[in-house]
C-alpha cells in the first residue's frame, strides 16, 4: 500500500517565529516514524503574493504559486502549524488559502496544531481556522494540538523541554493518520 501523504503547512513568514521551531520538529518526528511521505511547506518561502485575482482567473500565475496549489492538492490530508496573532490566524495564511479553489481540499483532513507565547496556545485561532477550513470542503479533525508558552517548549540547545508535547504529538498523529486513511479508504471504494 502506498503511504499516505499529509505535509506540514506552517501558516507564517515573521522573521524569527517560534512556530518554526514547532513545525521542524513535528517534520522530524514524522520522519523518524517513517509511516507517511510528509514535508514541510513554509509560506515564509513561498512569498505568495497578496491575492489580486482567483487563480483561475489569473492568465500568468507564478510558479510557486502553482507548486503551493498543487501540492495541498496532491496531499490526503495536512498537518498545519500556525501562530495565533490577534486572537486569529496570520494574515498570510488567508491569503495563500484564499488562493484556493472552493473545493480545493474536498474530503482532506487537517489536524490543526496553534502556537502561542501566551497560556492558552492559540485556541481563538484553532476556532477560527475551522471555519476557513470547512470553507475548502475539508474536513479539520475534532483532536487539536494547541501549544502555549512556545519559548518554554524548548531548551537553549533547541532540545524538546516539556516532554508531554512528545505524548500528545504521538495522539494528534495518530487521529489525524486514521481520519486521512479513511477518506484515502473511502475514495478508492468509490472510484473501484
Ligand atoms: C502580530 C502578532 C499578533 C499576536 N497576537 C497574539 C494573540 O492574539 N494571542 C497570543 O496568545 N499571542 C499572540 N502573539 C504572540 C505569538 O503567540 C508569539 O509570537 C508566538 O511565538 C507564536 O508566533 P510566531 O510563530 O510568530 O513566533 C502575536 C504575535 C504577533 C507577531
Amino acid at each position: 500500500m502506498t503511504k499516505l501523504s499529509i505535509p506540514i503547512l506552517l501558516g507564517s513568514c515573521r522573521i524569527g517565529r517560534e512556530s518554526l521551531k514547532v513545525a521542524k520538529f513535528i517534520l522530524a518526528e514524522l520522519v523518524k516514524q517513517n509511516l507517511i511521505n510528509t514535508e514541510l511547506i513554509d509560506l515564509g518561502e513561498y512569498k505568495l503574493p497578496m491575492l489580486e485575482e482567483r487563480l483561475q482567473d489569473s492568465s500568468n500565475p507564478p510558479e510557486n504559486l502553482l507548486k503551493f496549489c498543487s501540492k495541498l492538492g496532491q496531499a490526503d490530508g495536512i498537518l498545519l502549524v500556525t501562530p495565533e496573532y490577534k486572537n486569529g490566524y496570520p494574515g498570510v495564511l488567508k491569503n495563500a488559502l484564499d488562493y484556493l479553489e472552493p473545493k480545493a481540499l474536498k474530503y482532506k483532513p487537517i489536524g490543526i496544531c496553534t502556537v502561542s507565547s501566551g497560556g492558552f496556545g492559540g485556541l481563538d485561532c484553532l476556532a477560527q481556522l475551522r471555519l476557513v477550513c470547512l470553507a475548502l470542503g475539508a474536513l479539520p479533525i475534532p483532536d487539536k494540538l494547541p501549544v502555549a508558552n512556545v519559548k518554554e517548549l524548548f531548551d537553549e540547545n533547541g532540545n524538546l523541554s516539556d516532554l508531554k508535547f512528545k505524548i500528545r504529538l504521538e495522539s494528534f498523529i495518530n487521529e489525524l493518520v486514521w481520519y486521512t486513511e479513511a477518506m484515502v479508504n473511502q475514495k478508492r471504494c468509490i472510484s473501484l
